[in-house]
């Protein structure tokens, strides 16, 4: 009977903000989640100006909004906005879930790199332990999983960027957390690894960043955060170098979203079902 009662009421607000914002899933993935949890939520997509983040996000929060998303370029500045940060979020540096707190505060807390293991363990069966991972990038979307995959105790985690200095800074970062090194392209060839990670923003110019064919010979699993109706540049030269899986970012995307569900609701949905049908769509 209760729920026949919550949906008397209006609906509970929540909305992702970023910019640009019109080819967001996450309306989509949020409204596929509430209806399969009988939850009485309306999530929107909100456009951002640059410089207008902490009015935008102030406004949301002072309309008694229940929960936000935050995506590129903000998340940044989310962080610095949230006035109590997860421990993960606090590592990432980084914030992509914010939740008002009983005193009036924000909450801000980072699901990217729970919803890429959850991907990677869950739902393709890979484990981590004890393996060799290469992480290509050194950006935020590189930041946000280093150390939910180092929690997974791999044998190595190896960061390869074409800038150095910024892997060399989150070697310095992260080192006390698990084995990890930076190396250059250059540097990996002849390197094998199991599971293979791209976080660069490479194919969203069609490019690739130039990792030696050595990398994927013997990989397990190759994975590209990025995703698409058709598989990634990254991902399609995986495969001819032979790499024995690849998978892209969607199943990324829709565990991280269901990770800051359930830091709203309460309630964990049931994923694959979410995944099937946005496959499905694109
Ligand atoms: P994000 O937050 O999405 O990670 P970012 O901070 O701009 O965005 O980082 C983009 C990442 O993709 C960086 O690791 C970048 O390498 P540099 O640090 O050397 O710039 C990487 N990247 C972007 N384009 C690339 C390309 N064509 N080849 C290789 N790496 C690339």
């Amino acid at each position: 009977m209760s729920s026949l009662f919550d949906f008397d009421k209006a609906p509970d607000e929540y909305a992702v903000m970023g910019n640009p914002i019109a080819h967001s899933k996450s309306p989509q993935i949020h409204a596929l989640f509430a209806e399969q949890t009988r939850q009485n939520i309306r999530y929107r997509a909100i456009q951002v100006d640059p410089g207008g983040f902490a009015q935008a996000v102030g406004n949301f929060f002072a309309s008694d909004g229940k929960g936000l998303n935050i995506t590129v370029p903000f998340k940044q500045e989310a962080w610095q906005l949230a006035n109590e940060l997860s421990e993960r979020a606090r590592l990432a540096g980084a914030v992509n879930t914010l939740k008002p707190t009983a005193d009036g505060g924000l909450f801000g807390d980072n699901t990217d790199g729970i919803g890429l293991v959850r991907d990677l363990v869950e739902n393709l069966g890979i484990s981590l332990a004890n393996r060799t991972l290469l992480l290509v990038g050194a950006g935020g979307a590189a930041r946000g999983v280093i150390a939910p995959l180092l929690e997974h105790q791999p044998r190595q985690l190896t960061l390869v960027n074409r800038t150095m200095d910024r892997a060399h800074e989150l070697v310095q970062q992260f080192a006390g957390i698990g084995k990890l090194d930076a190396k250059s392209f250059a540097a990996l060839e002849g390197g094998q690894f199991d599971v293979v990670i791209n976080a660069t923003s490479a194919s969203l110019q069609g490019d690739l960043p130039p990792l030696p064919s050595s990398t994927m010979v013997h990989a397990q699993l190759v994975y590209d955060m990025m995703y698409g109706r058709e598989p990634t540049l990254f991902l399609q030269w995986a495969r001819q170098q032979g790499a024995a899986k690849v998978s892209d970012g969607l199943g990324m995307l829709v565990e991280q979203a269901a990770e800051s569900f359930f830091i709203w609701r309460n309630i964990k949905p049931d994923t694959a079902p979410v995944i099937q049908r946005l496959r499905s769509s694109l």
